[in-house]
């Protein structure tokens, strides 16, 4: 069936992976890519794919109303997925608002936009909502987060991410507009802006710089590759129930320190190092304000309704990771060159 869809954020990390596997996978469907180029976004992420006959790139920020009310109005998009987000809880405590900017109003602006152009008739129409498990807050030792699990955000990130979900919900039930949320559990694979852990990490070994560690080491992540979130959200959008929320993770459970030493140890063996000498550059620093001790996602209920598991280990995954990391230095370069020395020398040198 022919559809025309509107992926925001598909120059991003995440984004840029959903938007290869819906316009490979759905030659028929018109993907629409509308993405501002922040910082985080980088269309080198979809060279791959960027002359597909059904593949459209907009430029535009989901902030500018008018822009947004426009290309609604020209596409006439049959449904949303909406990744569009300022995405890292550091930024997020240097500069809130621009979290309230993109994540709130810019979704509302989204959800304006589809309901005036779909107010006549929401037969078949879809607002998929791409959220995070942050918006649950943060577990003790034990306990997993349910689709049920209270929301309790603690950062601005997921403060922000929590409202843009509340609205999405509110204007299912104001206006009948048809979504779906998922909140899934942290990403790693290629093209991952490497201000986060796992790609940062793989950066500064490889470039024999110190490993910043926060606080004790001893916070929990559930980690999940980014192709397995991706075919999560194919098969969400295409067969998940209307209204309802989907919790997305690998239970894959690791200790932030744990993490890093088996990141030097599989470095070691890439960068011809002895054993243990990329350990010695980790170094532990000042806390995260609000760290967050521990996510873990109970996914169970995508695992029973739609049949989605992830299709890769987690070590596989990783080894996957590091080596497109290692074939993609001018990726790695370009990307941490100029606004991203400011960055890391604000965020990391006067700590
Ligand atoms: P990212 O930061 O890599 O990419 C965000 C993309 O959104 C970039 O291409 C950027 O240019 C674009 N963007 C930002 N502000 C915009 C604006 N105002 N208008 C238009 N485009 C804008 O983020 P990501 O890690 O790929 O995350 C994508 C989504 O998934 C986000 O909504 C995030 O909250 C959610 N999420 C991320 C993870 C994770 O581990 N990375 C986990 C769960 C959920
Ligand atoms: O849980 C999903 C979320 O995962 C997503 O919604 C966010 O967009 C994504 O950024 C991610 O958030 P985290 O804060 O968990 O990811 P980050 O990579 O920033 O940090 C992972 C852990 O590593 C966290 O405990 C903080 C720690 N850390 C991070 C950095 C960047 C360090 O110890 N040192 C660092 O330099």
């Amino acid at each position: 069936m022919k559809k025309t869809l509107l992926i925001t954020g598909g120059a991003g990390f995440i984004g840029s992976h959903v938007v290869r596997l819906f316009v490979t996978k759905y030659p028929d469907y018109k993907i629409v890519n509308l993405d501002a180029l922040t910082y985080a976004g980088n269309l080198e992420n979809l060279k791959d794919i960027q002359d597909a006959p059904n593949y459209i790139f907009e430029k535009a920020d989901i902030t500018d109303e008018a822009t947004i009310n426009s290309i609604f109005a020209k596409y006439n998009f049959d449904g949303v997925i909406h990744l569009a987000a300022e995405s890292h809880v550091d930024r997020s405590i240097i500069d809130p608002n621009a979290f309230i900017r993109t994540n709130v109003m810019g979704t509302a602006n989204l959800l304006n936009a589809a309901r005036t152009i779909w107010k006549d008739n929401m037969e078949g129409k879809r607002f998929y909502h791409v959220s995070t498990d942050e918006v649950y807050g943060s577990l003790g030792e034990e306990g997993f987060f349910l689709e049920t699990t209270p929301y309790d955000p603690q950062s601005p990130y997921s403060a922000s991410k929590a409202a843009s979900d509340h609205f999405v919900r509110a204007y299912g039930n104001t206006y009948h507009m048809p979504f779906v949320i998922t909140n899934c559990s942290n990403n790693y694979g290629p093209n991952h802006f490497p201000e986060k852990l796992i790609p940062l990490f793989i950066n500064n070994i490889r470039n024999n710089k110190p490993l910043p560690v926060y606080g004790d080491g001893k916070y929990t992540r559930d980690w999940l590759y980014v192709v397995d979130h991706a075919r999560a959200i194919d098969m969400v959008f295409h067969g998940g129930r209307n209204g309802e929320t989907y919790n997305i993770g690998g239970f894959n459970e690791w200790q932030n320190i744990e993490l890093v030493k088996l990141m030097c140890r599989e470095m070691d063996k890439r960068l011809g190092r002895q054993e243990g000498e990329s350990e010695k550059l980790i170094s532990y620093i000042k806390d995260r304000p609000g760290h967050d001790r521990r996510y873990a996602i109970d996914a169970t209920k995508i695992n029973k309704e739609l049949g989605w598991y992830p299709s890769v280990t987690f070590e596989e995954g990783l080894r996957i990771t590091i080596d497109w990391y290692m074939a993609n230095e001018e990726w790695l370069n370009h990307v941490t060159s100029g606004d991203y020395k400011k960055y890391y020398e604000n965020q990391y040198t006067h700590r």
